[in-house]
């Protein structure tokens, strides 16, 4: 790892999430990194093309970037930010877009907003440490 490009930083709106951009921002101000910051809507592509409402789905989008632009807003002007967002499989979403932008790191949240305590790692963090094309830092 001795030119780190483009950071991907998945972000759900979590606290722990939070916390894993501002670990990116810090590995980004040391090699100039561009932070690439996905949020991706969990909603089955099937339900959207048969019959989720436009109210539903605007309200969907909306709280979507508005954890983006949260996360988007933690980043220091001097470096440079992109925001995507997507529907579909968090995990799977995650994994292709890393390979997508030829992410040099992943920055992944331990746990996110799932309720289920006790655990190190949530279904996505595990899935996406398994399976990502780069290393991948989690963040506690
Ligand atoms: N929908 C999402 N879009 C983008 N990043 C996500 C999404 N969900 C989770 N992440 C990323 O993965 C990290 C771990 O979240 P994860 O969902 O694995 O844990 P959890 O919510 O506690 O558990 P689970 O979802 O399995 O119940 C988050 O901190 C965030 O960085
Ligand atoms: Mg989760």
């Amino acid at each position: 790892m001795t030119d780190i490009k483009r950071i991907l930083v998945p972000v759900d709106g979590s606290e722990t999430s939070d916390r894993a951009i501002e670990e990116a921002i810090k590995i980004a101000e040391v090699y100039n990194s561009d932070i690439h910051i996905l949020y991706v809507a969990n909603i089955n592509q099937l339900a959207i093309n048969a019959c989720l409402s436009d109210a539903i789905l605007e309200a969907v989008t909306k709280a979507g970037n508005e954890i983006l632009e949260k996360a988007a807003n933690k980043v220091p002007e001097k470096l440079n930010v992109i925001t995507t967002s997507e529907t579909g499989s968090p995990s799977v979403t995650i994994t292709d877009f890393a390979d997508e932008i030829k992410a040099d790191l992943v920055v992944i949240g331990s746990r996110g907003l799932g309720l289920v305590k006790g655990v190190l790692l949530g279904s996505v963090s595990q899935y996406v440490v398994e399976h990502a094309p780069c290393p991948a830092l989690v963040v506690k």
